[in-house]
């Protein structure tokens, strides 16, 4: 298979991010509380995980718990609180088997402490992997992430240990989703077609994908059908040549 100068295989996508969503309705289509969504949207999560990989995927970003979701009954939120615990409990040992390196982005202060614990621990344990990256946003928004990576600038500045001029790059060297491929696409499910501050600097130049299905039904068939979709896009980045054109070999 020919490669592009990165290493990737041409076509891509290489990142992909996903705002999932569509739980709390696949229950009450089931006559069902939201938790049960919830749980068997974690089930859709491992099914995607393991499929990314199969389409050349090389990080998922998936969006678990936004900054306004506290906003939400105290119930569903130790809910989800919950099922990172046993994600994690559960799972851990076989991502670090499949060479899956774990990131939490979003804030950690907020978080319940034993939940920042498990984060850390998890980041720690997987952190020489390098086969597959999976991001989960948790306690994220998009527009916080930008603010703390302006403040870290502003903390340099004001320390002395730096007098440049905020740029691009500097910007974007202090958000969570540093090292990371760039986003190539961003998937909402369940319908609904706004970001919800999900990746708002990332975004800039990802395609955009709505699919009508709610995540808790996610699998396999649907990211084909992304794959499908973005290999079908052209993206210019603002020039006039398509960006698969760079094919070297
Ligand atoms: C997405 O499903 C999961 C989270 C936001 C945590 P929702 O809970 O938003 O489901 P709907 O949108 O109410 O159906
Ligand atoms: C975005 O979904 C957050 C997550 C998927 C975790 P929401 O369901 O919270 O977003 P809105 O309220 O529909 O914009
Ligand atoms: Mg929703």
């Amino acid at each position: 298979m020919p490669r592009v100068a990165d290493g990737s295989i041409p076509g891509g996508p290489r990142h992909v991010a996903l705002i999932m969503d569509g739980n709390g309705r696949w229950a009450q289509q089931r006559g069902l509380p939201r938790t049960m969504g919830h749980r068997e949207g974690v089930r859709a999560l491992k099914r995607t995980i393991q499929a990314a990989p199969d389409f050349g995927i090389e990080c998922l970003t998936v969006f678990g718990f936004s900054t306004e979701n506290w906003s939400r009954p105290a119930e569903e939120v130790s809910d989800l609180m919950g099922l990172v615990r046993t994600y994690v409990a559960n799972d851990l040992k076989r991502l670090e088997r499949a060479g899956v390196r774990l990131r939490v982005l979003g804030r950690r202060t907020g978080l319940p402490d034993d939940i920042a614990a498990i984060v850390e621990r998890a980041e720690q344990t997987t952190a020489h992997n390098d086969r597959f990256l999976l991001q989960v946003a948790f306690n994220y928004g998009g527009r916080a992430d930008i603010v703390d990576a302006a403040r870290k600038h502003l903390d340099r500045v004001l320390a002395g240990e730096t007098g440049e001029a905020l740029t691009e790059d500097i910007l974007g060297a202090g958000l969570s989703t540093v090292g990371a491929p760039p986003v190539d696409v961003i998937v909402r499910t369940s319908g609904e077609q706004r970001l919800s501050n999900f990746l708002l600097w990332e975004a800039a130049y990802a395609e955009l994908i709505y699919q009508n299905v709610l995540w808790p039904d996610y699998g396999p068939e649907a990211l084909a059908d992304v794959v499908t979709q973005y290999r079908n896009r052209d993206r210019r980045f603002g020039g006039v040549e398509s960006a698969t054109a760079r094919v070297v070999g």
